[in-house]
């Protein structure tokens, strides 16, 4: 349950990762210099493929359960540790639901040390990536936290759902992956419309920019052998585009999202892309058929229940209030006619915080 290993020093297999990373990186810049013009195609979406919902004696003489470990990457922090034990209250909450195909769940904690929330939440202790590597921008220290995480942890799932502190489970998720991994289509990333720097890290010969999903690393299910696969590269590709000041200043807090999208392209993977996978609020009203709510973005209402983005309002929920510690418990609900989508999250973190014991108690 604990994981434990070297600290402080860079290991041979970063290093390894790293030199790697400098040859391609000359390479690319060959590779960019050449730059065509390609017709965009639409990005088209699969059509809701339901999942049937099978009485359970059906169920175990049909298809068998493909049951995939949940992995959330974190910090240390409070901001983070109050996400993750929502996130895992979430968790214990459906997994043995109906439709559930949930198995073992790991915190993947990238300080580099255990915190204090080791006895409640099964946690997998891994390096930083070595210090100023990340230049401030901290999620590069996810790709790296996989590697470690894959190479180092024995997992029983054959599958692996990526999730991160801000999700929050409200129905049972089953295995969204087939052969291929599923993946949730994100508005922002926009491959088609960066092709130029798409190529820098995508070279021609690999095929067209199409072939890069409009996705994150997370959500994500994803067989754990092409995981281990695509992570490294994953993590070479953020590292370069880190590095290189356009990628940086164009991409910026999504970089690592793209880094992601190109490296499981490069593997030749290609994911199914499931918009029920998670709903994102307040964008989102509905919740319609939604597994997961990712609660990245602040919720502004005024007393009317009207929409007041981008300027505080008279209600509001944003997780960004509680970078030192958690929210209280028993958060005041929103004012009417705000969306279902808004009052179910701010029902489900009310319901974690006061079923989680010591809540409050500084961890
Ligand atoms: C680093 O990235 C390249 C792709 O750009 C990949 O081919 C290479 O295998 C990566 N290194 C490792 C150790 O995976
Ligand atoms: C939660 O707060 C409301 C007022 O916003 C109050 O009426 C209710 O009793 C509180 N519930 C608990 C469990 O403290």
């Amino acid at each position: 349950m604990i994981g434990r290993k070297n600290m402080g020093k860079a290991s041979p297999l970063f290093l390894l990762i790293v030199g790697v990373g400098f040859f391609f990186a000359t390479y690319n810049l060959v590779t960019m210099v050449i730059h065509h013009q390609r017709r965009e195609s639409e990005m088209e979406l699969p059509g809701d493929d339901p999942i049937t919902r099978m009485p359970d004696e059906l169920k175990r003489s049909g298809e068998p359960r493909r049951p995939f470990h949940v992995a959330v990457t974190a910090t240390d922090a409070p901001y983070s540790r109050w996400q993750c034990r929502i996130m895992y209250y979430w968790y214990k909450r459906m997994k043995d639901s109906e439709g559930s195909e949930m198995g073992g769940f790991t915190r993947v904690l990238h300080s580099g040390t255990p915190d204090n929330l080791m006895d409640e939440i099964p946690t997998f202790v891994v390096d930083p990536l070595p210090a100023g590597m990340d230049r401030g921008y901290i999620v590069l220290n996810r790709p790296w936290a996989f590697v470690q995480w894959l190479e180092k942890a024995t997992i029983e799932e054959e599958y692996i759902l990526m999730a991160e502190p801000d999700h929050i489970f409200v129905k049972p998720l089953p295995n969204l992956a087939r052969e291929d991994p599923a993946g949730f289509p994100f508005f922002y990333i926009k491959p088609t419309e960066n092709e130029k720097i798409i190529r820098k890290f995508y070279p021609e010969e690999k095929g067209p920019v199409t072939n890069i999903d409009p996705i994150g690393n997370s959500p994500v299910i994803i067989k754990k052998s092409m995981l281990e696969k695509i992570a490294p590269t994953w993590m070479n590709v953020s590292l370069r585009m880190k590095e290189d000041p356009e990628t940086d200043k164009v991409f910026g807090w999504v970089l690592e999202m793209y880094a992601y999208a190109i490296a499981s392209a490069l593997h030749g993977v290609q994911h199914i892309l499931r918009k029920d996978f998670m709903i994102q609020p307040p964008w989102d009203t509905k919740l319609g058929n939604t597994h997961i709510i990712h609660f990245t973005y602040g919720c502004d209402y005024s007393l009317k229940g009207e929409l007041t983005y981008g300027k505080i309002g008279e209600w509001r929920f944003d997780k960004r209030s509680y970078l030192r510690g958690p929210p209280p418990r028993n958060l005041s609900l929103p004012p009417p006619g705000v969306p279902e989508s808004v009052v179910k999250l701010v029902k489900s973190v009310n319901e974690a915080s006061a079923n989680i014991p010591g809540w409050d108690d500084g961890r």
